[in-house]
């Protein structure tokens, strides 16, 4: 018994320790916000996902914009050969943008993630930015138990959508990279 509670212990502790690293087998970069580019814009660390489009990216607001104007979105699709007895999720994304809200405008920052192991699981978080300027719009994930496959290779999508609304001449943009940390947990 005093065994198993000293190995549960360890293991609890490593869950939250050494990062692991990804080994990157694929990559693509899509949407209406980033044309297919180069997939060099997408950094992939033990404890980040980094993606930038090719250039910034904007939603805009107002009584003339088309209807396809008013959102923009970024996604990538990353195939990851991941060590042996771990597993990984994202808890929350940070979206830098830059946004221009008239009085009774609102936009909305939108992340989703899910593995191609488990399609069908889906977490995403949703944010309204109400206020005029440069922020970073912070989405934490709901649910947060969407994971990686254990071990073995597994294709992660994560999908940044910015849509703008109201009536004011508005817009909201993003003006650097969607920046997501990897969660590690022994399996
Ligand atoms: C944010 O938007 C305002 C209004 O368009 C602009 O003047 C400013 O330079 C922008 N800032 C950045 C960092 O893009």
């Amino acid at each position: 018994m005093k065994t198993f509670v000293v190995l549960a212990t360890f293991l609890g502790a490593s869950a939250y320790a050494a990062a692991q690293s990804l080994t990157v087998n694929s990559q693509t970069i899509s949407g209406s916000g980033c044309p297919q580019s180069p997939a060099t814009n997408i950094i992939v660390t033990p404890s980040t996902v980094f993606y930038a489009g090719p250039s910034s990216w904007k939603a805009l607001a107002g009584p003339t914009v088309p209807r396809a104007s008013t959102s923009a979105n970024c996604k990538i699709d990353v195939d990851v050969n991941i060590p042996d007895n771990w597993k990984f999720k994202f808890i929350e994304t940070r979206n830098p943008i830059n946004a221009t809200t008239p009085r009774g405008n609102e936009h909305e920052v939108t992340n989703v993630y899910y593995f191609a192991s488990d399609e069908p699981s889906k977490a995403s978080g949703v944010t309204t930015v109400t206020t005029t300027g440069v922020q970073t719009v912070v989405n934490t994930y709901d649910p947060l138990h969407v994971w990686s496959t254990c071990g073995g290779s597994d294709t992660l999508t994560l999908n940044s959508n910015i849509r703008a609304f109201g009536n004011g001449v508005g817009d909201i943009e993003y003006i650097g990279g969607v920046s997501t940390d990897i969660f590690w947990e022994a399996c």
